[in-house]
């Protein structure tokens, strides 16, 4: 281990150093620079949360926005059926619950989108995500798709619905088009039929590709795939066999996400039931460990590159310019988010801002805006509100140049550079960049860590604090 210090330490010319920051020296880094992902996603405090009275709710809804690029993201917090990995299960799709929700969230937008605010710039981007948003029924994607057409749209605006292929009939397809919609990503996960059963989804890997195949052939609209790997049950040879369906399927774009233990979810109690009973663990599909995780991503990354996919990011390929993946790499350069629904997250004017889930709670906050009176801004719904956060443009410039695989030092304080070097240099030491005059482009190993890095750079500046960048 190169130059590691694991005690505090304040003296700049030998900060300290950790292998959490750093991943560790190994012969393969792919496999063991560290020994799990850190985090779904990485961040450093910096905000605390804020009361906002009614009156500053409305004074932001009436100021113009000082951001240059916008996005809209409408949440849908239904589900028909509890994945098994997934924690984002928040209410059943029952359909008068859906139907009462859907009038209500249309309200809003329209409300919202005629305050000055809204008006004062234009949205590149819009994400109707969930839990399963398809699972509207195709006269509801069409009033959701109109209300988002009452917004400032840029030109060729990517405007996403989300959700699964069981229940999207043609029906929906033709509505979220007439709409407006021009961009669908549908969570596959795998293709393998028992995997898929295992795992509480709904159709079989005939009908999945048939039906992919069939959307994908649309003229315009781009479809996206989103695949696990680490299910349980998935060995390497039906993962390669998910990376050849999915190929084959002729989806426009692909997200390979490494299977999270997320809290919560029924793989994480099976997890704890594991620990607690041997007979029964017995019975549980053997969880797919971290090293054949690491070359599971290695087979995606390869496959799909040799067969001229191209990365947009450490986790997404595109076979086809159709697809341009601008909400995600937007929302993660730390963009302007106005937050619709019960569980949506943005921000707005600079203050991070997470809806509350609770549905009832969500509703009635509705319902007291509408007995105040003729409703000139949208309701503010309960949730949390948080300060701004002083060095967020600079942590999602590090969080978009990670993500992407490649981090332009040119662009960041030479100060600030020279600050972090002996950090960067351990990760080129330990196999996970490769610095060259002022660009540093993560290796195949350093990609699959990203989120590592990212958090590993965040605990650094914690540690190490740099004077321009310390809270
Ligand atoms: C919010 S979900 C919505 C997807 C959609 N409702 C469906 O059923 O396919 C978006 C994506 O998150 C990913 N995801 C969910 N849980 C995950 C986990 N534990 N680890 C990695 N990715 C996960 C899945 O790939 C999923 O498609
Ligand atoms: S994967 Fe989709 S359908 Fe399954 S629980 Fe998560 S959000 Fe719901």
């Amino acid at each position: 281990m190169n130059n590691i210090h694991n005690s505090l330490n304040n003296d700049v010319n030998s900060p300290v150093l950790t292998p959490l920051m750093t991943g560790i020296s190994s012969p393969d880094p792919l496999k063991f620079a560290f020994t799990v992902k850190s985090a779904p996603h990485a961040g450093r405090g910096g905000s605390h949360p804020l009361n906002l009275t009614p009156q500053q709710w409305q004074t932001w809804w009436t100021s113009p926005t000082s951001a240059t690029q916008r996005a809209l993201y409408i949440h849908l917090p239904f589900c028909r059926k509890r994945c098994s990995f997934c924690n984002f299960f928040e209410n059943g799709s029952n359909p008068a619950r859906i139907s009462h929700y859907v009038d209500e969230l249309s309200k809003q937008l329209y409300i919202a989108s005629k305050t000055p605010f809204v008006q004062s710039g234009t949205f590149d981007t819009v994400y109707v995500g969930g839990g399963t948003p398809t699972d509207m029924q195709a006269s509801e994607i069409a009033i959701i798709g109109e209300a988002i057409q009452a917004f400032p749209l840029a030109k060729d605006a990517e405007i996403t619905l989300e959700g699964r292929i069981n229940g999207f009939t043609h029906a929906k397809f033709d509505a979220a088009l007439s709409s407006g919609f021009n961009r669908f990503s549908f969570g596959v996960q795998s293709f393998n039929t028992q995997v898929r059963l295992a795992a509480g989804r709904f159709d079989d890997r005939e009908n999945l590709i048939e039906r992919l195949q069939e959307l994908s052939e649309h003229p315009s609209a781009t479809i996206v795939a989103d695949l696990i790997f680490g299910l349980p049950g998935q060995t390497m040879e039906i993962w390669q066999q998910d990376l050849q369906d999915v190929i084959q399927s002729g989806v426009h774009g692909v997200d390979l996400y490494q299977l999270i233990g997320l809290q919560g979810t029924r793989l994480s109690h099976q997890a704890e039931k594991k620990a607690t009973n041997k007979q029964k663990q017995q019975t549980l599909a053997p969880a797919v460990d971290s090293q054949t995780r690491a070359r599971m991503y290695a087979a995606g990354a390869s496959l799909l590159e040799s067969s001229n996919w191209q990365r947009l990011s450490s986790c997404h390929w595109r076979r086809d310019k159709r697809e341009r993946s601008i909400y995600n790499s937007l929302a993660k350069s730390g963009i302007e988010i106005l937050p619709f629904g019960a569980g949506a997250g943005g921000n707005i004017h600079g203050h991070g801002i997470m809806n509350a889930r609770d549905l009832s709670h969500w509703h009635q906050a509705q319902s007291q805006a509408t007995e105040a009176g003729t409703q000139r801004f949208p309701s503010q719904v309960p949730g949390m509100i948080m300060s701004p956060n002083p060095s967020a443009a600079l942590d999602s410039q590090f969080k978009a140049g990670l993500d992407s695989g490649v981090l332009a030092l040119a662009n960041f304080d030479t100060e600030l550079v020279s600050h972090l070097m002996p950090l960067f240099s351990a990760w080129q030491t330990h196999g996970l960049v490769k610095i060259s005059g002022k660009i540093m482009t993560q290796t195949l190993a350093g990609r699959f860590w990203n989120v590592n890095l990212q958090t590993g750079l965040f605990a650094y500046l914690k540690q190490n604090p740099f004077e321009s960048c310390a809270s």
